[in-house]
């Protein structure tokens, strides 16, 4: 096992009604900036829940965090904040709600003279250093990305095309309130999509090399079996709270930093994925789960070994050559998106997939980036997987 440092610093409070509670977490004092999306707690009750148990408290409101937070929807925030004088940030929606808040919450109180050097970060670059924040607080209506519990924010520019994150401790979120009967009303594409994006956290932290980390794998197979088993439950009837309840905290523990203790890392998928989200504008979870397949083909050997235990363990495979077990490993992952209802080639979304090589190798070219546990995913191996 590697040598690691593990700090969470997130209360997390989970289940129904617990939307009453943000009134007792938030602090008592100052102003408090509630963040969210295009509208769907409207919809939904969130909202309304929300204004109720914060009834009384000095309360702005930022309205708009799109799908894949924009830097210049972001910035407009920061400017609110500066004026108001927001002593806290209160997020309520998915994963970019979450972020975008996260990035504002940074943006706040920086000094350095271009505020997108926070988010350089990503392709080849080291972002600028984030020295503190505004405290911030979340409601997390849609189970994907880990947000509510990790120090990550990912956003993107609109004016250069670019999707980067950053992630420091000052941007824990001080709570985060999981009420898994706030995701009855996600659409189907997103139930769907947010079972992709926490499976492939866990591929991310397990598919790597095997560092005899006994502990540590058999957490993420919780994680890859809960998945696999509670996902046609909560597609098949979208308000079952214990499937809905199950995939809410799965996906907060693939990317929580608990099942990444002492493992090696890959996360070349999400930063090919990326790129794919700025260039063509698909969702997260879509670019992974194109990514993924001809990636695990193209580092088999790699990640051989582990190939073969998820095969084993997760999947039932049982092959007398390593490399035939593997590669059955692939098709199983493969399927299992499929089943979800998310595509696993690029032709599915009409683009070709030679055009979407030729334009990222481009981009990441001039980055030098490079990807991967054996930083061995260049921008020449990214050509080759996007067009496989
Ligand atoms: O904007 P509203 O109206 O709220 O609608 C949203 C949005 O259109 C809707 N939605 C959310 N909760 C709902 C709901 N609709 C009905 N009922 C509900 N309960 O769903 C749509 C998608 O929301 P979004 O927040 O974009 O999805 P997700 O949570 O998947 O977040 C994706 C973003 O997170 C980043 C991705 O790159 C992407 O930008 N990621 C963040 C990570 C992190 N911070 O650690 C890690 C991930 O790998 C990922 O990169
Ligand atoms: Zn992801």
């Amino acid at each position: 096992m590697l040598n690691f440092v593990f700090h969470n610093p997130v209360k997390i409070v989970f289940g129904k009604g617990t939307i009453s509670q943000v009134g007792e977490l938030a602090p008592t004092k100052g102003r408090i900036m509630m963040t969210y999306g295009g509208g769907s707690i409207k919809r939904n009750g969130v909202y309304d829940q929300v204004k109720e148990a914060l009834k009384g408290r000095d309360v702005v409101e930022f309205e708009g965090i799109e799908a894949n937070p924009l830097y210049e929807t972001c910035m407009k925030a920061v400017k609110l904040c500066q004026k108001e004088k927001v002593d806290f940030i209160l997020a309520v929606g998915g994963g970019s709600v979450i972020d975008g808040s996260k990035f504002i919450a940074a943006a706040v109180p920086y000094q350095g003279k271009d505020t997108w050097d926070i988010l350089r970060a990503g392709a080849g670059d080291e972002g600028a250093e984030v020295k503190s924040a505004i405290p911030l607080g979340t409601v997390l209506t849609l189970p994907a990305t880990g947000t509510e519990m990790n120090a990550n924010s990912v956003v993107s520019r609109k004016s250069t095309m670019e999707k980067r994150y950053f992630s420091s401790p000052f941007v824990y979120p001080q709570f985060s309130i999981l009420d898994p009967e706030t995701t009855f009303t996600l659409p189907e594409k997103q139930t769907a999509n947010g079972i992709v994006d926490a499976f492939v956290h866990v591929v991310e932290q397990y598919l790597t090399v095997d560092v005899n980390s006994p502990l540590q794998d058999r957490q993420a197979e919780a994680v890859f079996l809960t998945l696999i088993e509670e996902a046609p439950k909560a597609l098949a009837n979208p308000r079952d709270y214990d499937a809905r309840a199950n995939i809410m905290w799965s996906a907060t523990c693939a990317l929580n930093g608990l099942i990444g203790c002492g493992v090696q890392q890959d996360w070349a998928t999400h930063m090919i994925g990326h790129e794919l989200t700025a260039v063509y504008g698909l969702d997260h979870a879509q670019t992974l789960a194109v990514v993924l397949p001809p990636l695990l083909r193209r580092q088999k050997k790699a990640k051989l070994d582990k190939l073969v235990k998820m095969g084993e363990r997760i999947f039932g495979i049982c092959a007398a050559d390593k490399d035939a077990a593997a590669e059955k490993t692939i098709v199983a992952i493969e399927a299992f998106f499929n089943s979800v209802g998310v595509p696993t080639t690029l032709s599915a979304y009409n683009i070709k997939s030679s055009e979407a090589a030729a334009v990222v190798y481009r981009r990441l070219k001039s980055l030098n980036s490079v990807f991967g546990e054996h930083a061995d995913i260049t921008p020449e191996a990214v050509r080759d997987i996007l067009s496989a």
